[in-house]
């Protein structure tokens, strides 16, 4: 039966990672069930069989078929053998958030990490996580440990809607020390991630219907966002230099915001060259209109120093910075911050008021511990020489794997890179025969919104969650192998 052929390739294992062989079947079989590769009633393979296709003991694929049995994914039929349990809880959404989950977002293969099952790593190259085997753990443990250790009863009651202050000011401080910006403590408001800083930039700033710049490719949850708030995106193409200012100016010149990723577009890589960003800054200022400044990992850069904000030249004040803490840290935190021109700070006051930022104290303090003795930027730096040699690793592995029929885009910096094959097969097909395998890989075309022709082909992949050269050679045979389909 077709769906028992793919959840066998999905099942294969990863003799690398520390996880036990019995762990990562139930993982990964679990992970079929929730998303239903195996329908209720299927009858799954014997333990004997599936012991032998996957070359391990039986008794490991045992002890996976007991825990799915026990918590009542699997049911065991004697004779009949075992099939999957007619009783699920329901199928695990690939969307991102109540307010997003609808058609238009599932049609685009969403860089953000679609919520994992209970218990499961992300998939080799994952796109958008930080290295979560090098976060300092023991240390944010001794953090947050004494941070709940102090909690008072003061600390009990309703935070500020606006940010937890010490972590307003230990933000304002990074900013200014990081990536050029000068700010008041004032101007940052912490935010439960990008995608609902954006939603409170437009929330509290456009009218239904008003049109937004985009970039073309884009992150998909920017135009989900928009849509979902009633604006209407308009598609900027993209070239080496960043977002085409002057077709923006020419089709939507009356356009209230744009949305840009200068220092690292996503998911091309380029940035935002010197002339173009005066030139948004410029027509910002001419039109009255917003910018808002995705800057999700300008701290990553591997040559010469990260770039300056755009925000740093905003002469005008028509820059809205959004900064996240999930490339940084990491995404569970759900953890993201605003720098909102001086004359935005009341409107947006009155704003955070109204719908509160939903972001635990405790979290914001144990952040803006982390934070103001230094330990943050000491992970970034650590993190930049990480990620460099993850990086080159990748690239060594598709090398070996590919030879000549792989050309990699080497940007500056990010935490993905793209992969061009010279194979004729399209990169939604290869996405799709690597996830079968269990590779997270994402196509590039994905990221073109559907309406428009013109799109760009390759695969991206996340590097920064490859522990060694051998792991990379491992994962880049095995893309091979199911890229051959
Ligand atoms: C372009 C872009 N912006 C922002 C983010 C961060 O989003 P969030 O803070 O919601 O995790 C990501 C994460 O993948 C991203 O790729």
């Amino acid at each position: 039966m077709n769906t028992q052929h793919n959840y066998l390739d999905v099942l294969q294992l990863d003799r690398g990672r520390r996880v036990p062989l019995h762990r990562q079947i139930y993982e990964r079989m679990r992970s079929a069930i929730e998303q239903r590769m195996l329908q209720p009633g299927d009858r799954v393979a014997s333990a004997r069989a599936l012991a032998s296709e996957l070359g391990v003991a039986r008794s490991t694929v045992e002890a996976a078929y007991q825990q799915l049995t026990g918590e009542g994914y699997l049911v065991a039929r004697g004779q009949a053998g075992t099939v999957v349990s007619a009783h699920l809880p329901p199928p695990v959404s690939h969307a991102v958030g109540p307010r997003t989950v609808d058609r238009r977002s599932r049609k685009h293969s969403s860089a953000s990490p679609n919520a994992l099952p209970q218990g499961t790593a992300p998939p080799p190259f994952q796109l958008g996580t930080p290295a979560l085997d090098a976060f300092p753990r023991k240390l944010w443990t001794r953090l947050a440990a004494r941070r709940l250790r102090m909690t008072s009863t003061a600390d009990m009651f309703y935070g500020d809607p606006c940010g937890y202050g010490p972590l307003r000011q230990a933000i304002a401080t990074y900013l200014l020390v990081s990536r050029g910006i000068a700010c008041r403590p004032e101007q940052v408001f912490v935010t439960a991630g990008y995608r609902a800083s954006l939603a409170f930039v437009v929330r509290t700033l456009l009218k239904p219907g008003e049109r937004v710049w985009t970039e073309y490719p884009c992150y998909p949850p920017t135009r989900d966002v928009l849509e979902h708030a009633g604006n209407r995106p308009v598609a900027v193409p993209v070239d080496s230099e960043g977002m085409l200012v002057a077709h923006g100016i020419r089709h939507a010149p009356k356009a209230r915001m744009a949305v840009v990723t200068p220092s690292h577009q996503a998911p091309l890589g380029v940035s935002l060259t010197l002339p173009r960003r005066l030139q948004l800054l410029d027509w910002a200022s001419r039109t009255n209109a917003w910018i808002v400044e995705d800057d999700y990992d300008g701290e990553y850069r591997y040559s010469g120093a990260p770039l300056p904000a755009l925000k740093s030249l905003d002469a005008h004040d028509r820059v809205i910075y959004a900064g996240s803490f999930s490339k940084t840290l990491y995404p569970g935190l759900a953890l993201g911050y605003l720098v909102v021109p001086e004359r935005l700070i009341d409107t947006c006051n009155e704003a955070a008021r109204t719908w509160s930022n939903g972001c635990p104290q405790i979290t914001q303090a144990t952040v803006a511990d982390f934070m103001s003795v230094g330990h943050f930027s000491r992970h970034l730096k650590k993190m930049r020489l990480l990620y460099a040699r993850r990086r080159a690793m990748l690239v060594a592995g598709l090398a070996a794997a590919f030879g000549e029929k792989v050309r990699v885009d080497l940007t500056s910096g990010g935490m993905h890179l793209i992969a061009r094959f010279t194979s004729r097969t399209g990169d939604r097909e290869l996405a799709r025969r690597a996830q079968q395998a269990g590779l997270n890989a994402q196509p590039l075309s994905g990221r073109y919104a559907a309406r428009h022709s013109h799109s760009d082909k390759g695969l991206l992949l996340g590097f920064t969650n490859i522990a060694s050269a051998e792991e990379a050679m491992r994962l880049c045979m095995r893309l091979r192998d199911a890229l051959k389909g």
